[in-house]
């Protein structure tokens, strides 16, 4: 480290940065920065592979990763070079109207992605887009309105998603007279101590009103605090769902593509669920996302005359060109197998460092998704700090925020990844 984080430069562009941009996001660092003026945020400058650097030109070893979207790390050659070889060839398409090449060939490989292996595929821009498409999928192949949605989870802000925001009850209460009324909760196995068999006799109940279009799951809880279910959970709901003629809609935005060490991390649960998310790690750092199902359950878009759900960027040629590179590299590099190898040491190993001190509740996760449960927020929020001077950049999320996350790359070097928990463990023992 060059200087204690933030340095001069990162805390004046933090300060421009707060008079200008929308108060949903400065506000709650300007409140933070009142207590305290070195917790301003720093500024990044530069990234490659899981290394940072600030505009201060202090290094970092990035555990975030875009909050999980860079699954080869920053400016992967191979990424950057489809994009480059794109830019040059063809920069937009023409929507749902001219498709360019480059997204003939996505669709044909994300649709062998689907347990079915030949699923239809709907693009978007974000986690939230992948989402919407979902519900409105479901809705158009049962002509139900409801969902079931779990506590805990998260699956975007859009007014899509929004209303099955059950990480926060705050981030829908501003909006609740526009949301969808008919979204309703169940525990999900493991937040606030709910056990798997009662989230499904809970699902039971509210699927037995045979008004249920959709069920919409994460594998694993992602913002929610790396909670993962019992294995069978997802069988079991998706077995639950269909004797009631509710779909399934596995939201894998941040559990798929070899982030918790399986392609799809629903498919290594055993579960056949009916329509798939795919966002983040999708697009290597590009804004692409999708949607996918199987023919009999897309069917039902082709009830319309027009195409009623499109967008400018959908399908973009760039974001194509940059996620057919990322699933290829995924594949050329064996990351998915990496990801359970590496993520199985890495939490052994942060088990064993960490569990003995008595601020650590919970060292857990699947593959390359881990969570390090503190005892409080507050204590994660320092923790984080204090990580952050020592050079490594991490986030937090669960109840309350307590949960640090680590998302990294999944090409990360060993050494780098684990080099947190020593750092770790002497902050929390001074
Ligand atoms: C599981 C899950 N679904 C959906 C989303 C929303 O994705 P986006 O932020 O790209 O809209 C996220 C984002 O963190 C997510 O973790």
């Amino acid at each position: 480290m060059r200087t204690k984080p933030p340095g001069a430069e990162s805390q004046k562009l933090a300060e421009r940065l707060a008079g200008i941009e929308c108060p949903a996001f400065s506000r709650r660092r300007a409140q933070r920065a009142a207590d305290d003026p070195t917790s301003l945020p720093i500024v990044l400058a530069a990234g490659q592979g899981s290394d940072l650097w600030d505009v201060d030109d202090n290094a970092y070893v990035d555990l975030a990763a875009g909050f999980g979207a860079l699954l080869l790390g920053h400016g992967h050659p191979a990424v950057t070079e489809a994009v480059r070889h794109q830019m040059t060839r063809l920069t937009q398409g023409l929507g749902d109207v001219y498709a360019s090449d480059t997204k003939v060939a996505l669709l044909e490989a994300l649709s062998k992605l689907h347990p079915t292996g030949s699923a239809r595929v709907m693009l978007g821009q974000s986690g939230s887009d992948a989402v919407t498409a979902a519900l409105k999928t479901a809705t158009l192949a049962t002509g139900r309105h409801a969902f079931v949605a779990f506590d805990g989870a998260y699956h975007g802000l859009g007014y899509g998603p929004l209303p099955a925001c059950g990480y926060q009850a705050g981030f829908r209460t501003p909006f609740a007279p526009q949301l969808n009324p008919e979204v309703h909760y169940a525990p999900y196995p493991g937040v606030r101590g709910a056990s798997g068999d009662r989230a499904l006799s809970f699902v039971k109940q509210l699927l037995r009103t045979e008004k249920v279009a959709g069920v919409l799951v994460e594998p694993l809880l992602g913002r929610g605090g790396c909670v993962a279910p019992p294995d069978s959970f997802l069988s079991e709901l998706t077995t639950l769902a269909h004797r009631y003629g509710a779909l399934v809609i596995a939201d894998e935005i941040w559990t798929g593509l070899g982030r918790c060490g399986a392609w799809l991390r629903s498919e290594a649960m055993g579960a056949a669920v009916d329509i798939i998310c795919l966002g983040k790690g999708l697009g290597g750092g590009l804004p692409i996302s999708a949607c996918m199902a199987p023919e009999a359950v897309m069917a039902g878009w082709a009830q319309a005359d027009e195409a009623i759900h499109t967008s400018t960027h959908g399908g973009a040629p760039l974001g194509c060109a940059a996620a057919l590179a990322t699933l290829r590299a995924i594949r050329d590099e064996t990351l998915i197998a990496r990801s359970a190898e590496l993520g199985a040491r890495a939490r052994a190993a942060f088990d064993e460092l960490l569990s003995p001190c008595r601020q650590v509740c919970d060292v857990r996760g699947v593959g390359l998704m881990i969570g390090i449960e503190l005892e409080d927020g507050a204590t994660a929020q320092r923790a984080i700090a204090a990580l952050l001077e020592r050079g490594y950049v991490v986030l937090s999320g669960g109840i309350g925020g307590a949960t640090l996350t680590l998302t990294p790359a999944l090409n990360i070097d060993e050494r780098k990844l684990l080099g947190i928990g020593e750092c770790l463990r002497e902050i929390l023992e001074r």
